[in-house]
């Protein structure tokens, strides 16, 4: 993986982000799609589920959130009384892309005796247009709370909204929308990928398409996939999601092998998350400093969003379904 040089202007970088994290009582939170050297100096890693609830929790007076937009407007959607930063604005999301609000509103207004169960990667105003927003981490869970008769819209991510559907056997209205990433993987590849080695499991996240879960052992979301590379008993697992949660599992498991499934150049290059991937430990340095970016949310859409948030670490944390996407 590339690393970023540690200077600006003769700089040490990481030891510049520790003293001002200490000086403005920050909290460093970052996604396991992160560069391996943001992960090692984050406070916490985690799943968007997991950064959430830190986000709600933290004592500290600034979230530095290295993650993609949506992920930071959620953390200041739940803790709006701190400063929330990201190291790049630009950092958006294919499947935030792919669900303007007006067109979602227009959607649910046909729509009016459907509720929208809303995957998290979304705008804050799909969020306020949402009854319930859900994680992969949660979508199982949340989705066993709602009864049968219950018609439901589903979006933006077509792919977790069909993986869901045929799990639960239940027909729900699906968003036309991908994440670029997860919708790169070839089955061809993996199937080359898979031949080379013999007996090693597939483990993908729910945003793949369904000509790559089907050749998956496990599926769930990042940190069920860390999960589960912890606890297989064979020595090789193909990754079927962003490449960059590998690092994880090499610190964890030094002995094991971790193989990214490829595109369809038979690299994982195209794999990467171009958006995750506009922060920089440069960036990151730059916005502990001046405070900025900043995320600001209107109150009024603010607390409508955080209505569809509070509904899903409520029904999160009941204790039916498994927590996670787990299995198959
Ligand atoms: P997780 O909640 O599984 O971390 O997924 C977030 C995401 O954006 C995956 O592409
Ligand atoms: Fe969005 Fe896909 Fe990147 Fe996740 S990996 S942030 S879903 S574009």
């Amino acid at each position: 993986m590339t690393v970023q040089p540690a200077t600006l202007s003769g700089l040490d970088l990481r030891a510049e982000i520790d003293r001002l994290r200490k000086e403005r009582n920050a909290i460093i939170l970052a996604h396991y799609y992160q560069s391996a050297e943001i992960q090692d100096l984050a406070d916490y890693i985690g799943d968007s589920l997991e950064l959430s609830k830190k986000a709600a929790a933290t004592e500290a007076e600034v979230i530095v959130f290295c993650g993609v937009k949506f992920m930071a407007e959620t953390a200041k959607t739940l803790a709006p009384e701190k400063i929330v930063v990201l190291p790049d604005l630009n950092a958006g999301c294919s499947l935030e892309d792919a669900c303007p609000p007006e067109k979602f509103r227009a959607f649910r207004e046909a729509h009016p005796d459907h509720i929208a169960l809303t995957y998290i990667n979304c705008s804050t105003e799909v969020k306020a247009l949402s009854d319930v927003i859900v994680t992969s981490s949660s979508a199982e869970t949340i989705l066993a709370q709602i009864p049968p008769e219950q018609k439901i819209i589903f979006g933006p991510d077509r792919h977790l909204g069909g993986y869901l559907s045929r799990k639960f056997n239940r027909e729900m209205l699906l968003w036309p929308g991908v994440c670029i990433v997860h919708e790169a993987f070839s089955e061809t590849e993996l199937l080359k990928l898979k031949a080379q080695h013999p007996g090693a499991p597939v483990a993908a996240h729910p945003e793949c398409p369904p000509s790559i879960i089907d050749h998956a052992d496990y599926v769930g979301s990042t940190s069920g996939i860390l999960g589960f590379a912890k606890s297989f008993p064979g020595d090789t697992l193909i990754v079927a999601t962003e490449p960059h949660i590998i690092h994880q599992m090499e610190k964890a498991l030094p002995g094991k092998t971790f193989i990214g499934a490829p595109g369809a150049d038979g690299q994982c290059s195209c794999n990467i998350c171009p958006y995750m991937a506009l922060n920089t430990l440069e960036k990151l340095y730059l916005t502990l400093r001046d405070l900025k970016p900043r995320i600001e949310i209107e109150e009024g859409l603010r607390l409508r969003a955080k209505q569809s948030l509070d509904k899903m670490l409520e029904m999160a944390s009941a204790s039916v379904g498994k927590g996670d996407l787990g299995g198959r």
